[in-house]
């Protein structure tokens, strides 16, 4: 199967073209290089460029795909707040460019990297995919906006998709050949880990007075290797006729940022430094997922949900980065 994967050499889409090419897929990677990696991109064939040029997609898309996965978003709230336009811009309007570009040249199956930010305040949680999907910032919106577009193009043109909704992305490739590299960076896994490693001072705690047992938010870590696989299976359910799906990806468990920071102790062996800090704004207090749509329907089964165990391949990468 040859897939074209837009931001092949990002976090998520760096693991992503591992897995495709284990898979046995034949992979080509888009990426303009603006945050992602080059050496982070371990298979297939490579393309610099931006997915926001008509040319590019049109000289990419004309190489023949059965598929495409899109991992090129900007993907900070708060940036989104500041920046609205940029987030407008590339998430939406340049995605809106790829469906176009994807449909004029008959490639006609799309997995869409979206995320929990498209339900905005839990109203109930865990959340499924039923939960109302009232998004409280642009970045979220743009999210939505592209679901809505992709409904409303399966139903117009038989454009087939899948929508794969993120919780909190963490962890590393187990061998620790891939992981999180951004920068800034601004997740907590990966800034923990810089604390126990040295390479920060120490970790800001983003507010203490949440309505949760320690006071500290509560999120759902998915192993990347967890979301590979459920990326890889809505492929093949695509490629074998299913129809257009949206399926929310966590495991179901939520941690504390204390909870966090106590197991990266325990892995790791070392003290952290802890400083309090404000409420971080536009952070829910609780965001897990029920993911049980994706098991029953792709027959989906993370294999690492163990918190220790996606804070240990992260503290392996971050040994070998730092
Ligand atoms: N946190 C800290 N200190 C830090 C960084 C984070 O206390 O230095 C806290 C945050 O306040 C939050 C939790 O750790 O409570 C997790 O924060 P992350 O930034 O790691 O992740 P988010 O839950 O904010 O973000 C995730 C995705 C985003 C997506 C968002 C949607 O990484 O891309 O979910 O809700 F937009």
């Amino acid at each position: 199967m040859k897939v074209l994967v837009v931001g092949g050499a990002g976090y998520i889409g760096s693991h992503m073209v591992q897995m495709l090419g284990h898979q046995g897929c034949s992979v080509t990677t888009l990426d303009d290089l603006s945050s992602g990696h080059r050496d982070a991109v371990l298979c297939g064939d490579f393309v610099q460029g931006n997915f926001g040029d008509r040319a590019v997609l049109d000289a990419v898309l004309s190489r023949g795909f059965h598929a495409a996965m899109h991992l090129a978003s900007f993907i900070q709230v708060g940036e989104s707040v500041q920046h609205p336009d940029k987030y407008y811009r590339n998430n939406v309007t340049y995605t809106l460019g790829l469906l176009d570009a994807m449909r004029a040249q008959g490639v006609g199956n799309f997995i869409f990297s979206s995320t929990a930010a498209t339900f905005g305040e839990p109203q109930y949680t865990p959340m499924d995919e039923r939960h109302p999907q009232q998004p409280i910032n642009p970045y979220g919106r743009s999210k939505l906006m592209v679901e809505q577009a992709l409904a409303d193009y399966d139903r117009a043109y038989g454009f087939k998709s899948v929508c794969l909704r993120y919780f909190n992305a963490a962890g590393a490739d187990p061998e620790a050949r891939l992981g999180e590299r951004h920068d800034p960076e601004t997740h907590l896994i990966p800034l923990v880990l810089q604390a126990a490693s040295g390479r920060r001072s120490g970790i800001s705690v983003f507010g203490r007075d949440y309505d949760t047992p320690d006071g500290t938010c509560i999120r759902d870590y998915i192993h990347i290797q967890d979301l590979c696989a459920a990326h890889w299976l809505a492929l093949q359910s695509l490629m074998k006729g299913d129809d257009s799906q949206s399926y929310n990806l966590g495991n179901g468990h939520g941690f504390s940022v204390q909870e966090v920071i106590d197991t990266a102790e325990q892995v790791t062996g070392r003290k952290i430094p802890v400083v309090n800090a404000p409420r971080r704004d536009g952070d829910p207090a609780r965001l897990v997922a029920d993911s049980r749509k994706a098991r029953d329907q792709l027959g989906w089964q993370p294999q690492y949900a163990d918190l220790a165990t996606i804070i240990e391949h992260a503290w392996q990468w971050e040994s070998r980065a730092g």
